[in-house]
């Protein structure tokens, strides 16, 4: 699970890297010069199924984890820890429902266009064309809506997330453990904040 996740969380370090060339005010072609060279490179292709085979293994076991822990404290405790911590875990398994949900209109959006799965829309010169495609979808307030509200519980889930990991593979230790969390937080702000940029650019700039 927390492999899987620090995956993950690399993962949206490069895919943000790669989308803030959207905003180059180049028309795109920054951005679709690092499209072409990340969709023609044979080892990022075998990436593609390792980040699914992540998405994968971190959202079943996701699951599983939540049922056992349920099973094994069906009866809630009556006087609950308000620290900061418990209340970030607590919705742990509710921000990942909502980042599962933004992420299949994503790819609905994107991915699933590149593999012909979803028709061309009318706007864009091919499956690739993925600025054309972003220009149109977040100038429309409701989509840009949809993604910023989910970076803002993707930056929650990852807030905890990036600290769990290193508690769980046993890399915390009381002279570290402040140090995680402070990076964990700028690491949330920065996902989610960077990701926010695109859609208002589109949105007011462009
Ligand atoms: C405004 C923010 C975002 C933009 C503009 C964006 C853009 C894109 C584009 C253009 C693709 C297609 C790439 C291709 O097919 O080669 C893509 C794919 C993908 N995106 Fe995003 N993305 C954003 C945020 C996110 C976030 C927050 C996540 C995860 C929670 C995410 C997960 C994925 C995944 C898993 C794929 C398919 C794998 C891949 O092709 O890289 N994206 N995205």
């Amino acid at each position: 699970m927390a492999v899987a996740g620090l995956f993950l969380m690399l993962f949206l370090v490069f895919h943000l890297a790669t989308n803030l060339l959207m905003l180059a005010g180049d028309g795109g072609k920054a951005f679709a010069n690092a499209v072409r060279f990340l969709t023609e490179n044979p080892a990022v292709k075998a990436m593609e199924y390792i980040l699914f085979a992540g998405f994968l293994v971190h959202i079943a076991l996701g699951v599983i984890l939540q049922v056992h822990n349920y099973r094994s404290r069906p009866v809630r405790y009556h006087k609950r820890l308000q620290t900061e911590t418990s209340q970030f875990s607590r919705y742990m398994i509710h921000t990942g429902v909502i980042i599962l949900v933004f992420l299949v209109i994503h790819l609905l959006n994107f991915f699933f266009i590149r593999l012909g799965w979803v028709a061309l829309p009318d706007h864009a010169e091919s499956r690739h064309d993925f600025f054309s495609m972003a220009v149109v979808l977040f100038q429309n307030p409701w989509y840009s809506l949809i993604y910023i509200v989910s970076f803002v519980f993707l930056g929650f889930h990852l807030k905890h997330a990036f600290q769990s990991a290193f508690q769980s593979l046993g890399l915390n230790h009381t002279r570290y453990t402040p140090a995680i969390k402070v990076i964990g937080t700028i690491y949330a702000l920065a996902i989610s904040i960077g990701f926010s940029l695109i859609p208002l650019y589109f949105l007011f700039i462009y």
